[in-house]
């Protein structure tokens, strides 16, 4: 009797660990080929590309999903374990924190899937396979031309803002800009504002990893509006009068280039300014209708999308995807695929993001 008590607890036991490991495969209802972890939902960027996301799979063979990690390191590394779980073949992950998602993208590959960084690149890892992305120096070096060819005159005072030290990209927009800014910093026709660090390094055309993160260390919104809204009311508290007057405005994308120019227009002594951003969010579009933001760097998330989703298809069907360069993510040359970026201003608003249907025109007001 006891003897057999145990053959049907062990059955019991058997059946109960069959199921387990079954449901762990399909935690959530079926295998999923593609995960896709983005890193947060709070900013229109990211939500803009989980929608070009779902648009563009309507009609895949293949079955994806996507999960946000919402600014955390830990919950981005949930998000690819819950993946891991349920079977994909291939991430796409945009980084919360490029190094820090290292230990994750180390995981997948354990499991053997292959690893594309999507618009922000992994750092001091072997374990990125693909990075798809915009020119991202191309992006810093245009936000600093239209600072260059509107301002008038000689010392015009220049604020500079920069993007989360922990994202790569925000080191690639800055040196961009720094390329541009620079010579026009040397010959008199900016002044620079707020920021000792780059007054500091204001003779050198080139800057190091290092004194890059010297600069973006002081003047850092961290992708945050209320950081960066913080920061430029300090600035303007602190500023005397020579700095204010017409002044121009690095602002790193359009989340932190709203609360920047929010708290320029509401200073007295600002007579106008320019200021720059990126990503052409809604928002920021009809601020550049109303003229409050000056322009914004306009990067096609149809593309990148498109990009990321045919490389996963290639690598499920057994191909090598195409690529167009490499990156070094300070641990190997990571094969990248590059696109272009477009500058939006008002004058071609209408022409750049409506007739190419990226938006529909009744989702603004005053657009002529
Ligand atoms: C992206 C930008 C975005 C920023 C903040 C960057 O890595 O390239 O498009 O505005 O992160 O989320």
């Amino acid at each position: 009797m006891f003897k057999k008590f145990k053959g049907i607890t062990f059955l019991v036991i058997l059946m109960a660990f069959v199921l387990f490991v079954a449901g762990c495969n399909n935690s959530g209802g079926g295998s999923v080929d593609v995960g896709i972890v983005l890193p947060t939902k709070d900013e229109p960027r990211w939500v803009q590309d989980e929608q070009r996301f779902k648009d563009a799979l309507a009609d895949s063979d293949y079955s994806t999903e996507i999960l946000f990690s919402q600014g955390s390191s830990a919950k981005e590394k949930e998000n690819v374990e819950a993946l891991l779980n349920k079977g994909i073949k291939v991430l796409i992950i945009t980084p919360h924190d490029g190094a820090a998602a290292a230990s994750a993208v180390e995981a997948a590959k354990k499991e053997g899937v292959t690893v594309i960084a999507y618009d922000r690149l992994i750092t001091d890892t072997d374990a990125v396979d693909y990075y798809v992305t915009f020119d991202s120096l191309a992006v810093g070096a245009a936000q600093a031309q239209y600072l260059v060819d509107n301002a008038e005159g000689t010392d015009v005072p220049l604020y500079l803002y920069a993007g989360a030290a922990s994202d790569n990209n925000a080191f690639l927009f800055f040196e961009g800009a720094w390329k541009v800014l620079q010579p026009k910093i040397a010959d008199g026709t900016f002044k620079i504002a707020n920021s000792s660090e780059a007054e500091a390094l204001k003779d050198s055309a080139d800057l190091s990893r290092d004194q890059l993160g010297k600069i973006i260390g002081q003047i850092t919104t961290n992708w945050d509006a209320n950081e960066a809204k913080n920061k430029a009311q300090t600035h303007l508290t602190a500023a005397s009068d020579d700095l204010k007057g017409d002044v121009v405005i690095l602002a790193p994308n359009d989340g932190t280039a709203r609360s920047i120019a929010d708290v320029f227009a509401s200073d007295g002594a600002i007579t106008s300014y320019f200021v720059t951003g990126q990503d052409a969010e809604k928002a920021s579009i009809q601020y550049i209708i109303d003229e409050k933001q000056s322009m914004t760097v306009f990067k096609d998330v149809r593309t990148l999308v498109k990009d990321a989703m045919g490389m996963a298809v290639e690598i499920l069907d057994g191909k090598t995807p195409e690529t167009t360069g490499s990156y070094n993510n300070g641990e190997v040359d990571v094969k990248a695929k590059q696109t272009d970026v477009i500058v939006v201003d008002k004058d071609n608003v209408k022409s750049e993001l409506i007739d190419s249907e990226y938006y529909e025109a009744s989702e603004f007001t005053g657009l002529e």
